[in-house]
């Protein structure tokens, strides 16, 4: 092979990171093989044992890596060979490395899952203890980043909760694809020789058998999706960076960061700088481009394997490192992030975020929502003009605008007094937010 050959097409630069999953696969072929009778009791041991011997050089980072070897296949198999001789020349029996790769692949993804479920879970176990630090905190809720509703800072943290928690469900969804076993599908037709997939497959925790050998040799599904999953996860994650860096500037100042995961500045001493949610923000990038790649790399591809599939793990690795690393981050910052319900609190009478609940009262009573809509939009025109609350119009305004009204409709009034009048199913009501809080405790317990 020319060189430049080999430095073109090598993979273990990367795929060194599957190591302990190619053991494993290798290992649960091997044990296989000899309940097969392909291999003898004598030949699985001394595979056994010398793979294992194998995964503690590879813990230790002593295996020194050669490109000609190309791949972490090749290598775990060549030191065995140079160990074992013919014996270890037997462990690739009805077994090619596009089967063994998907069965290396899947095992990762299925872990990294795992992790990513874990932190997830922890991610939703602080924004909910934040509900209880919070508790009664009135904020005002935007849409069109313009000032909408009074809420309660912890329906504002379920909020995450909710979306979490369908990132969860994407990935348990996922996880199921991801674990069927391929291996014994061999290059691309299965093999001649007696072998026992469902077996393999139990010893590999395997949820089920692939059923179609030219399938199994193609199939990326599962990566894409699991990078699809991680994009929608990293896009919250985003989102939520995005929402508290302004939430945390002076002009805001609903929150302060935790100074261990800000950065200062190194001309303006005053600085306190949000860097790792800019960073977490700008890493979704990587994930939207990553998944990107994937597809584009899998389009078009013809049955079975093609080497055009090797592309697929930089892609994958990067996408679980940076999620990770980011949910690493956010649950701290979560946790210890200090909310400032004097400063909400202060300005909590400015925008009109009473407006809806006055509406809603005059529905109460009768009137047509778009005639209510018309009246308050005029009350608060009047309070506009003058530069005060609608609690602070008096008898006269009110009635300027209908005579049927009175004082009494500013008992709704006020933001507390709207927060308290929310009453549907999921609503931010201090009724609904207490059975959801209530939900999710049960839910998250351990
Ligand atoms: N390094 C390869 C990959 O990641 C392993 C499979 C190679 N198979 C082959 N027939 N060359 O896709």
């Amino acid at each position: 092979m020319d060189d430049r050959l080999a430095r073109f097409s090598e993979s273990i630069s990367f795929d060194h990171r599957l190591y302990k999953q190619d053991i494993r696969g290798s290992i649960a072929h091997a044990k296989m093989l000899c309940r097969q009778s392909l291999l003898s009791a004598d030949e699985f041991l001394s595979i056994e044992r010398e793979l294992r011997d194998i995964e503690s050089i590879l813990d230790r980072g002593e295996m020194p890596f050669r490109i000609e070897l190309e791949d972490i296949h090749m290598h775990i198999e060549q030191t065995l060979i140079d160990r074992l001789g013919d014996t270890g020349r037997k462990l690739h029996t009805a077994r090619s490395r596009n089967d063994q790769i998907s069965t290396d692949l899947r095992l990762w993804v299925r872990e990294s899952l795992d992790a990513v479920d874990g932190l997830l879970k922890n991610l939703q176990r602080a924004f909910l203890k934040r509900c209880t630090m919070d508790e009664g905190v009135v904020v005002p809720a935007y849409t069109h980043m313009q000032r909408a509703q009074p809420v309660l800072a912890a329906h504002y943290w379920l909020a995450y909760v909710e979306k979490l928690e369908r990132d969860r469900t994407r990935l348990a969804d996922c996880r199921r694809r991801c674990n069927v076993c391929p291996l014994g599908g061999a290059a691309v037709a299965g093999t001649s020789l007696p072998i026992d997939r469902h077996y393999s497959a139990e010893l590999l925790e395997f949820e089920d058998v692939a059923a179609n050998s030219i399938d199994i040799s193609s199939d990326r599904d599962f990566a894409v999706e699991s990078v699809f999953v991680l994009t929608m996860i990293s896009q919250h994650l985003s989102g939520w960076a995005e929402e508290w860096i302004l939430w945390s500037t002076t002009e805001f100042g609903f929150i302060k960061l935790p100074h261990a995961f800000c950065t200062g500045s190194s001309i303006m001493p005053q600085k306190v700088n949000p860097d790792t949610l800019e960073l977490t923000r700008g890493k979704s990038a990587r994930v939207v481009g990553n998944l990107q790649t994937l597809l584009v790399l899998i389009k078009g591809l013809p049955l079975a394997y093609n080497r055009d599939l090797q592309e697929d793990k930089p892609p994958l690795f990067d996408s679980f490192d940076t999620v990770i690393a980011c949910l690493e981050l956010a649950i701290p910052i979560v946790e210890q992030s200090e909310l400032q319900p004097q400063i909400i609190s202060a300005r909590l009478d400015q925008g009109y975020l009473d407006a809806t609940a006055l509406m809603e009262t005059l529905i109460a009573r009768g009137m047509p929502q778009r005639t209510a809509h018309h009246k308050v939009g005029a009350l608060v025109a009047i309070a506009k003009s003058r530069s005060v609350a609608l609690v602070d119009l008096t008898d006269v305004e009110i009635q300027s605008i209908d005579e049927t009204l009175d004082g009494s409709i500013r008992t709704t009034l006020g933001v507390s007094g709207a927060v308290r009048s929310y009453k549907s199913y999921g609503s931010s009501g201090p009724e609904q937010v207490a059975h959801q809080i209530q939900r999710w405790t049960d839910k998250l317990s351990p």
